[in-house]
């Protein structure tokens, strides 16, 4: 099982929580790019982003919660760590167009969606995406509780990508934690994201390594 760790919600100052993750095991840094807009909490703009990963080692998994993702795109694209740009469905009027730009920087793209948005609206986007992100909370904010009603969702999406040979890894967001992992796991799900359960522990790797083997 991959982990992206989500720095969000941490009980150590910010630049302590990354130097953290980056020098552990985690897969991914998770950042939560949030626009007081689209969530109700405005946290980083580009320029924090590029300087917070100016020295960091692992790829980044970066989730944009904000109404315009097309603004984000192209200065998101020249920061070298910067694996995954993922999108919300809710978030634009035509998401395969924000799709298509991000694809044409070369950076790898996601969907994602919120807990009550269907697979079916996303059903013809699945061909062109590199990630689909089930959120298993309310995006805006860590320490929510996990919402087991999305996992079908992860199923239908496992289906999806057999039937059609679609290549999309698939990712959860959201209270994902000890007890939590195997409801995730058992879905199919190949990637995980946690935030506050591993920031606000006095030893990251060893939960991670604990998400990590289940
Ligand atoms: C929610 C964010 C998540 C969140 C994860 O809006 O997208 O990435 O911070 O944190 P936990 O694991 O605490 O739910
Ligand atoms: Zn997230």
């Amino acid at each position: 099982m991959k982990v992206g760790v989500s720095f969000i919600s941490s009980d150590y100052p910010l630049e302590e929580t990354i130097q953290k993750i980056d020098e552990g095991i985690a897969d991914y840094i998770h950042v939560d790019v949030m626009d007081g807009n689209f969530v109700s909490t405005k946290n980083f703009e580009i320029a924090d982003i590029k300087k917070m990963f100016k020295q960091t080692n692992k790829p980044l998994d970066v989730h944009l919660m904000v109404c315009s993702p097309n603004k984000y795109v192209r200065d998101l694209a020249k920061i070298p760590s910067v694996e995954y740009i993922t999108i919300h469905y809710e978030s634009h009027r035509r998401p395969i167009d924000v799709i298509n730009m991000i694809k044409h920087t070369g950076k790898k793209v996601g969907i994602a969606i919120n807990p009550e948005t269907k697979v079916s609206h996303i059903v013809p986007l699945l061909s062109h995406v590199d990630q689909v992100l089930v959120m298993s909370v309310k995006p805006g904010a860590g320490g929510q509780k996990f919402m087991d009603s999305v996992l079908y969702k992860v199923e239908t999406l496992k289906e999806l990508r057999e039937e059609n040979n679609y290549k999309y890894v698939i990712n959860i967001d959201g209270g994902i934690n000890a007890d939590t992992i195997s409801l995730a796991k058992e879905s199919g799900v190949d990637m995980v994201v946690s935030g506050s359960y591993i920031c606000k522990s006095s030893d990251f790797d060893e939960r991670i390594k604990l998400l990590k083997e289940c």
